[in-house]
This record gives structure tokens, C-alpha cells and sequence, in this order.
């Protein structure tokens, strides 16, 4: 089978399991790395993902496992899924956020404008596509997507440039979308290092698969779901995911009245080595957070 993925920050998220720790929850199982690695260590593992394919990819990987148990879901459907005896019972919980290398390399669901195909950016149990973000929402909505998920300057003209577009015929393939966003872009930024799409097309994967508001309720269950000292890791790929998970610890530590507090692990969130960095481009911008409910 061809494992495409490569998990980032091993060695740190495994340093986070807590010595007698027997299950953990990967809230994301993508192909099955990191949780191969937990299985290793003997845990018994709980993974979930809302991407049915690639579920199936981590099942025929993990096929031999005894500890190994699957569920496709969201991860904030975690608390509502799992079997009632383990809720208070987790020692370890990791979520490594985003999107995999499968979905940019295999999936053929238009994650990546390199990829020419149909406009979809689905992970999984969505109720809409990138197709339907693109051709019906408003302009004003566009805009504000792109200015809140992506902070692109000029998100006026890339949106007005797709309502034009779109009223001679329905914008259907990443290759359109890529070719006007190029032209709606500023001749002078056209050729920077990062292809003006790239933050785009980020922008409305977080749209399409609601990625903000979920992790936000996710992380609401945890205090629900661990165990008195467990401990849960959270590899965050951009400023808006890592904002999240920085505040809701803050929020939570140090605050009398609470029936949970999370001791906080990471004064500063870790990041890969240079070594890291070198083997795995894609880890470049990965930041870890961990705490441990008090
Ligand atoms: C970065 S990959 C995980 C890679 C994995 N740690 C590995 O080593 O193979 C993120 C995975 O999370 C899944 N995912 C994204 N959002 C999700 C959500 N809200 N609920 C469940 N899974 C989600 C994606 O489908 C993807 O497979």
C-alpha cells in the first residue's frame, strides 16, 4: 500500500504520554502514523476521521492490530461517539489538524491547484463543497472568507473577479479558479515565492469543511473525555487553528471556579528541528500546544 503522509513532531508528541497511559484517542488517524506509534508504545488506540477513504487506508495499514478501533466521524462528534465507559477514562488525545498528504496528492477532491480537477475540497460528512462556496455564496461573504482565513489584502478584487466569471458560466475546476485568481491578482505579487492561490484556496478548504468552529466545540468536550491527568497534544498548521487552542488553555488555566483546569505543558509551542524541516517540508509550520487536565 502506498503510504503517502509522513507524521511530523514524533518524537515530541510521543515525550507527552504520560508513563502509565494505556488509551489514547488520535482525533485524527489520517493514514495511521502517529497512531502506529501509539499502538508501539502498547496503548490501545480510538482513531477517528471524517474522511472515509482514508479511514480505509489506516484500517488495511493497521490490519493486524488488536487495539485499534475506528470511527468515521468529526472530531467534535468524539464525546457523542464514544463507547460511554472510556468518556473520563482517556490518558492521551492527539489532534494533528488539517489536511493530509493524501488529500493534496491522491484524494482528487481539488485540495491543491496543482491537481486539475472538479472543485470539492470535501474532507467528509460536509454540507458543501468548494463548488457551491464558489458559485452561490455572496460577494461580501467571499470576501470576508478570504480576509478572515487567509488575510489576503486584496480579497475585493479575487471576489469580484469570481462573481464576474461566474455570471457568464459556473466556475467547475481548480485550473479556472487558479487562473483567476492569478489575473485578480496585483501584476507585482503574481511571482512572489507562495503562488497567489495557494492562501486562497486554504481559505475555502476551512469554509468548506468548517474547520475553526469545530475545533473550537472539540475542544470544549475535552475536560469530558480525559482523564484525571491526561494529556492532550495539538498540532496546529496555521495562526488561526494555533490562536484557538492557545486561548482556550488560557482560558481554562488559572481560572478559580472551574470544575476542570488544564495545566498547560508549553509555556511556548514546540516546533520542528531544522533536521525536521529538511526531511519534511510539510512539517515547516507545525506547532505543537499539550496540557494536562488537572
Ligand atoms: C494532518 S492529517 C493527520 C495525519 C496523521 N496524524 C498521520 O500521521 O497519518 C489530518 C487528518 O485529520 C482529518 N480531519 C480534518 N478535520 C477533521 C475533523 N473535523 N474531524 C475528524 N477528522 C478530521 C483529515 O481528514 C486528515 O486525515
Amino acid at each position: 500500500m502506498n503510504i503517502i503522509h509522513t507524521p511530523v513532531m514524533t518524537n515530541e508528541v510521543l515525550s507527552f504520554i504520560p508513563n502509565d497511559a494505556n488509551i489514547a484517542i488520535d482525533a485524527t488517524l489520517g493514514e495511521g502514523g502517529h497512531t502506529q506509534l501509539l499502538l508501539d508504545k502498547g496503548l490501545e488506540v480510538h482513531g477517528f476521521d471524517r474522511d472515509e477513504a482514508i479511514i480505509e487506508k489506516a484500517k488495511l495499514r493497521l490490519s493486524q492490530e488488536k487495539k485499534f478501533y475506528t470511527y468515521n466521524q468529526k472530531y467534535d462528534n468524539i464525546y457523542d461517539s464514544l463507547p460511554k465507559q472510556l468518556l473520563g477514562n482517556i490518558d492521551f488525545m492527539l489532534f494533528d489538524l488539517g489536511v493530509s498528504m493524501f488529500h493534496f496528492k491522491e484524494a482528487s477532491r481539488g485540495f491543491s491547484f496543482s491537481e486539475k480537477t472538479s472543485l470539492n475540497m470535501a474532507l467528509g460528512l460536509n454540507d458543501k463543497t468548494a463548488y457551491e462556496v464558489i458559485n452561490n455564496y455572496h460577494e461580501d461573504d467571499l470576501i470576508e472568507i478570504f480576509r478572515k482565513y487567509a488575510e489576503i489584502k486584496y480579497s475585493k478584487s479575487i471576489a469580484s473577479a469570481i462573481i464576474e466569471k461566474r455570471r457568464v458560466k459556473k466556475i467547475e475546476t481548480t485550473e479556472e479558479l487558479e487562473n483567476i485568481i492569478f489575473h485578480a491578482t496585483p501584476k507585482n505579487l503574481r511571482y512572489s515565492n507562495t503562488h497567489p492561490a495557494t492562501k486562497v484556496f486554504q481559505a475555502i478548504r476551512i469554509e468548506v469543511n468548517d474547520e475553526l468552529n469545530i475545533l473550537e466545540r472539540a475542544l470544549s468536550f475535552l475536560p469530558k473525555i480525559l482523564k484525571k491527568d491526561g494529556v492532550v497534544v495539538i498540532i496546529s498548521y496555521h495562526s488561526l487553528e494555533d490562536r484557538i487552542v492557545k486561548r482556550y488553555f488560557k482560558e481554562y488555566q488559572n481560572t478559580k471556579n472551574r470544575s476542570s483546569l488544564f495545566n498547560v505543558l508549553t509555556r511556548h509551542p514546540l516546533i520542528p528541528t531544522e533536521e525536521e524541516i529538511e526531511k519534511n517540508r510539510a512539517s515547516r509550520s507545525a506547532k505543537i500546544r499539550a496540557a494536562s487536565l488537572v
